[in-house]
């Protein structure tokens, strides 16, 4: 039998190189594939906790005024957001976490489990606030406890950090133009009020802005298939 199975991937391999279709198909079939486990996850994820996390929304006809700078609505996958909590090695209890781009509050109930001393969002579309706002109701009632997260429905750029530890999670919401203005007023925050900051910066497109900043340093990087940096003053 195992000389059987070795005998089949031997061919398979052997047809594999030689196809040229075959590895088109394969690729092209594996994007799908993790996509769909991808918002496979997320669907899980909302039936547990009867929440309305994971359809995505083209930034189109994101109800919010500066549409041209801005990423389309997209959730942070759920075993991702982990995997990059992890990395973190931090006393959360004295620091506050701050989604930027909050929209339907995924990261913000998912970061529960860590005991932050604060959970804060911070989003500019008026439908997604208050999605986020029914999602942390539901989720609370289907844990038995109320949840206390505070929501800004806000744009990022008007918004006053807490001058207390904190880290700042962006999952890609703003592009180039946005990012410019809102690194200013974090390093400015930071001048006037010295505190811990790290910034994780996930699917982090405008890295390179974080890279040239004076108070910031990178201390970790992930190319591979989580895709962020964490930037920190500490
Ligand atoms: C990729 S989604 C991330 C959602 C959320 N952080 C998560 O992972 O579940 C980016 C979000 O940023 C929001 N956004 C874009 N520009 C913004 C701005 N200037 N101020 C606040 N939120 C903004 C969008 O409406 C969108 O909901």
């Amino acid at each position: 039998m195992k000389q059987f199975i070795s005998l089949c991937k031997f061919y398979i391999k052997k047809q594999y190189k030689r196809s040229k279709i075959l590895p088109i198909l394969y690729n092209s079939s594996k994007n799908i594939i993790k996509e769909s486990i991808y918002s496979y996850k997320g669907l899980v994820f909302d039936m547990v906790w009867k929440v309305d996390t994971t359809k995505k929304i083209d930034r189109r006809v994101l109800d919010i005024p500066d549409r041209e700078f801005t990423w389309s609505y997209e959730a942070c996958g759920v075993r991702r957001f982990h995997r990059i909590m992890k990395r973190i090695n931090i006393d959360h209890t004295k620091y506050n976490f701050i989604d930027i781009g909050s929209g339907k509050g995924r990261v913000l109930l998912m970061s529960i489990r860590y005991n932050f001393r604060r959970i804060v969002g911070v989003e500019f579309s008026k439908k997604l606030h208050e999605t986020a706002k029914r999602n942390i109701e539901n989720y609370s009632k289907k844990l038995g406890k109320k949840e206390c997260i505070e929501l800004f429905n806000c744009n990022a750029l008007e918004f006053h950090f807490p001058i207390e530890p904190s880290i700042i999670f962006l999952f890609n919401p703003f592009k180039r133009a946005i990012m410019e203005r809102f690194i200013t007023n974090l390093q400015q925050s930071l001048t006037v009020s010295p505190r811990s900051v790290l910034v994780v910066y996930v699917h982090p497109t405008e890295k390179a802005l974080l890279e040239k900043t004076v108070l910031l340093s990178k201390t970790y990087e992930d190319c591979g298939r989580d895709d962020f940096v964490i930037f920190s003053n500490r």
